[in-house]
């Protein structure tokens, strides 16, 4: 029933709580160190797609509506009610709260997300935000979002050390919505990130000059785009189902929604990599090749293709593999492939949050599914 779909836009049914994402990421970010707060700030001055939060935010609205687990703790919901807000901007040595304006609620907040689900959306946005200083660092970007990358602007030890700067704070805030599974999820997720760039790095489990297509070369670059990318989405979405007291089942569902969406939503990037330009990602195209990297595109055309072994060997190091490997894969069927097992996955998230009572925000986590498939940056 793919032709059905309801269209929503799913920006509009959290619009209140995105409006005011970014301006409280800033305020979880101040610091008294002038470029300290310039470096650490950074990014988050171009308009990323916010894909993260907006999918958290979803979740919570669309999971407030399925059964409550049998009885946690209320303590959490209180957990961010009467904290000392005041600090002082001036000092470069600030406990800084990151708390300040949780327990605030203001006037125009929905009754079905709660602040501690929507704090867990900007901490969602802090963690992916901290991966992308560090990961320019690593491929030696040049530009993000349109415009120059931090690195460039302010060289790699200013980068990186801004990328822990927003993991310290995001781990601050965590911590303020005193829900230790919720804390053990998102400090997972970071470990996360790092097993799978490091995966990344090395490629294949062995090092091979010259590897053979097996099963397992997909079931490698399966798990390592999971912890690169679907662990974030997928531990966010289940950590919101749990804020927000739903029973087992609908935070199972939640994190099987997450999973295959981030699946998804990786396939879909790997093979953007391919087919669009600079122009149009806002950032380099063709990168991955040039970082020796072999994504699904590659994977699916090296399947039929063995020459293209001993160039992931030597990941298209010697002059001219880039270009022998980029029209290899243009060649074979390898970004159809891919793109259908985005689709495949694409249709699992679905299918993971059909028991979901229908709702607004249930039609936006599907039109969230199916934009994935359809975006173009
Ligand atoms: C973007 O990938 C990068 C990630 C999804 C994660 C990177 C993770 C790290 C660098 C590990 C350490 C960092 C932290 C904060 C734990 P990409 O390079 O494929 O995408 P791009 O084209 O947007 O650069
Ligand atoms: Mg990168
Ligand atoms: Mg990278």
């Amino acid at each position: 029933a793919k032709g059905e779909m309801p269209s929503v836009d799913p920006l509009r049914i959290v619009a209140k709580e995105m409006k005011f994402l970014t301006g409280n990421i800033r305020k979880l970010l101040g610091s008294g160190h002038p470029s300290l707060d310039r470096a650490a700030k950074y990014y988050t001055q171009a308009e990323g797609k916010h894909v993260r939060p907006l999918i958290v935010l979803l979740m919570s609205r669309a999971t407030s509506l399925c059964p409550k687990a049998p009885q946690r703790q209320q303590a959490t919901l209180q957990a961010s009610a009467g904290i000392d807000t005041s600090i002082s901007p001036l000092s470069i040595l600030s406990d800084f709260n990151p708390a300040a304006g949780i327990e605030s609620e203001p006037a125009h907040a929905d009754a079905d997300i709660l602040p501690s689900q929507r704090r867990l959306a900007e901490i969602t946005e802090l963690i992916h935000t901290a991966s992308l200083l560090h990961d320019d660092v690593i491929d030696h970007s040049v530009s993000r979002r349109g415009a120059p990358s931090a690195n460039l602007e302010f060289g790699n030890k200013m980068a990186v050390l801004a990328g822990d700067f927003l993991l310290g704070r995001a781990s601050v805030a965590l911590a303020r919505l005193r829900h230790a599974e919720v804390i053990e999820l998102l400090a997972t997720v970071i470990a996360n990130l790092v097993e799978g760039e490091f995966m990344q790095l090395k490629n294949t489990a062995r090092d091979e000059t010259n590897p053979k297509w097996s099963e397992d070369t997909l079931t490698y670059y399966l798990q390592k785009t999971y912890l690169k990318t679907a662990s974030l989405i997928s531990k966010s979405c289940r950590a919101a189902a749990l804020l927000g007291g739903a029973d087992a089942q609908t935070v199972d569902a939640a994190y099987s929604y997450g999973r295959n969406l981030g699946l998804a939503f990786q396939l879909v990037d790997d093979l953007l990599d391919y087919t669009r330009s600079e122009k149009e990602l806002g950032k380099p195209a063709g990168a991955d090749l040039e970082l020796g990297l072999a994504t699904a595109p590659l994977l699916f055309a090296w399947k039929t293709i063995p020459e293209l072994g001993a160039l992931v060997g030597r990941k298209f190091a010697n002059d001219g593999d880039v270009e022998r490997a980029r029209d290899l894969v243009m060649q074979s069927d390898g970004i159809e492939q891919t793109r259908a097992l985005a689709e495949e996955y694409a249709e699992k998230a679905i299918a993971a949050i059909s028991p979901f009572p229908d709702s607004e925000a249930k039609d936006g986590l599907v039109e969230m599914a199916i934009n994935t498939l359809k975006r173009k940056k």
